[in-house]
């Protein structure tokens, strides 16, 4: 797969897609969120693929929309290309994503790690919603999911500032879920990746949607949707599996179906 701003690359059932303009700090521009989408279809329809990795550079995992070319963008013509909704498509992956952060994620880069299942941290990682001080505010989620991380005030005060936050702090306040060496980043996120792709497809996939649901519904709903998915897993080889190595003290051997 070729593209011009991300590389991927396949790590047995792993797909790890690099972000890459290096000249600007991985700025997320059209293009790039036009190869980002493509990638991420085509490892999606891959089956032999079962966990991705969103990464960029050591420097920066990405700096931000691209500042350069959205400086003379006019009211219609962000509202009549719908600008930034595109971006989304990251949000809708339906396969398990992990985003290695190194360096900076800042305004629209943070909001593409939050868009991932759930961020590993760089030591180096820095993370910020700088956008009041180009003049705007975030406007690819940043205000509604680094509330639901961190909490209204750590929020407020990141989007309201544009102060950035460490990878210690990030990971106290819950934006990630660990911190790693930099120089180790790539290589753990392949193994916890690989862990997980070897885990039931089907069943990681609907794990991660119920996760999900947590963010979007009550408590009682999302309990049960929890219980309606758990239930139809009965009819997967992948549990008959599973619970038969579990006994037969072996490893389980899952996605045969
Ligand atoms: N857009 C376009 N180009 C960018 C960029 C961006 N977001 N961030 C960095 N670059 C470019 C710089 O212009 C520079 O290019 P030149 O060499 O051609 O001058 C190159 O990348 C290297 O950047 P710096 O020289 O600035 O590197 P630095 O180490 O001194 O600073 C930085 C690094 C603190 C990340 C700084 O580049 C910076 O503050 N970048 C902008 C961060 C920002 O404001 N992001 C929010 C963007 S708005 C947004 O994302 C909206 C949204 O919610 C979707």
């Amino acid at each position: 797969m070729e593209f011009e701003t991300v590389q991927v690359e396949t790590h047995g059932r792993v797909g790890l897609i690099r972000l890459h303009r290096p000249q600007a700090l991985n700025a997320i521009s059209v293009q790039l969120i036009k190869d980002l989408s493509a990638a991420l279809d085509a490892l999606e329809a891959d089956r032999t693929i079962g966990c991705l990795i969103l990464t960029g550079s050591e420097r920066a995992f990405a700096a931000g929309a691209d500042i350069k070319e959205m400086q003379n963008f006019t009211y219609p013509d962000t509202y009549l290309d719908d600008f930034i909704t595109s971006w989304e498509r990251l949000s809708r992956t339906r396969k398990p994503i992990i985003a290695a952060v190194s360096g900076v994620a800042l305004g629209g880069g943070c909001e593409l790690a939050m868009m991932c299942d759930f961020i590993l941290a760089a030591d180096t990682a820095r993370f910020g919603q700088p956008e009041i001080r180009l003049g705007v505010m975030p406007g690819s989620g940043g205000t509604q999911r680094l509330t639901r991380f961190v909490g209204k005030s750590k929020a407020m005060e990141m989007c309201l500032t544009g102060r950035m936050m460490d990878a210690v702090e990030a990971e106290r306040c819950g934006l990630v879920s660990r911190i790693i060496p930099a120089a180790d980043l790539v290589e753990e996120a392949l193994k916890v990746a690989a862990n997980i792709a070897a885990m039931s497809l089907p069943v990681a996939m609907m794990t991660k949607e119920s996760v999900n649901r947590a963010y979007e519904t009550s408590l009682a709903e999302g309990i049960r949707f929890e219980r309606r998915v758990f239930q139809s897993q009965f009819a997967l080889a992948d549990q008959k599996e599973g619970m038969a190595a579990f006994i037969a003290k072996r490893p389980a051997e899952f996605n045969k179906e």
